[in-house]
């Protein structure tokens, strides 16, 4: 019998599969260097943030192979709440499958749910792949650039 992929919040049970499936995406993205502690850190804190971030897992055969986050800020354009994407992570052995759609439908109906008008995030400028991703579920490129500064270096 074929098994199903099932779109659930994550838990803390996902913490060792989550960590995992962080290291392949940030083997891909040179911006973020991949440390086990913090990546896990931050995980624990957005599970704890229940009233603005979201996280969740793709199961399949009792096994993480997706994951994906969202976080809310408030947009001054916008006049009221938007969230960031994050951590938008397939295995490799399962992308192709639909995986990464059905994470991002999950996000799209939570946004949906709590009044969020608009979905960010970041990718690598050189991620061909993700970018083709997000292209044909109709994400949108933006002028805007990412800039950074670490206070008190
Ligand atoms: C990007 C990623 C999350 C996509 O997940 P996935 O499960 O492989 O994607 P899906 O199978 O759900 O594809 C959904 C749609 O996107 C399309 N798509 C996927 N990859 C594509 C590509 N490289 N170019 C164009 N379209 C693409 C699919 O054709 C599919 O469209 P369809 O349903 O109309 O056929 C996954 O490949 C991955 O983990 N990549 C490495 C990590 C990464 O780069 N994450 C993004 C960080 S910003």
């Amino acid at each position: 019998m074929k098994s199903k992929v099932r779109i659930r919040a994550a838990a803390e049970a996902d913490l060792d599969g989550m960590v995992l499936l962080i290291e392949r995406l940030f083997a891909l993205e040179p911006d973020y260097p991949f440390d086990a502690a913090k990546v896990r850190r931050g995980l624990d804190l957005l599970l704890a943030r229940k009233d603005a971030a979201a996280l969740w897992v793709a199961e399949l055969d009792g096994r993480a192979v997706g994951m994906c986050s969202a976080q809310i800020v408030i947009s001054t354009a916008e006049g009221g709440p938007v969230a960031w994407v994050e951590d938008v992570v397939v295995n490799p052995d399962r992308r192709g499958q639909g995986i990464g759609r059905l994470l991002l439908d999950a996000v799209s109906a939570w946004a949906t749910r709590r009044g969020i008008c608009r979905l960010q995030l970041l990718a690598d400028g050189e991620n061909a792949a993700a970018l083709g991703f997000y292209r044909s579920l109709d994400w949108r490129t933006t002028r805007m650039i990412c800039l950074r500064l670490r206070p008190g270096d």
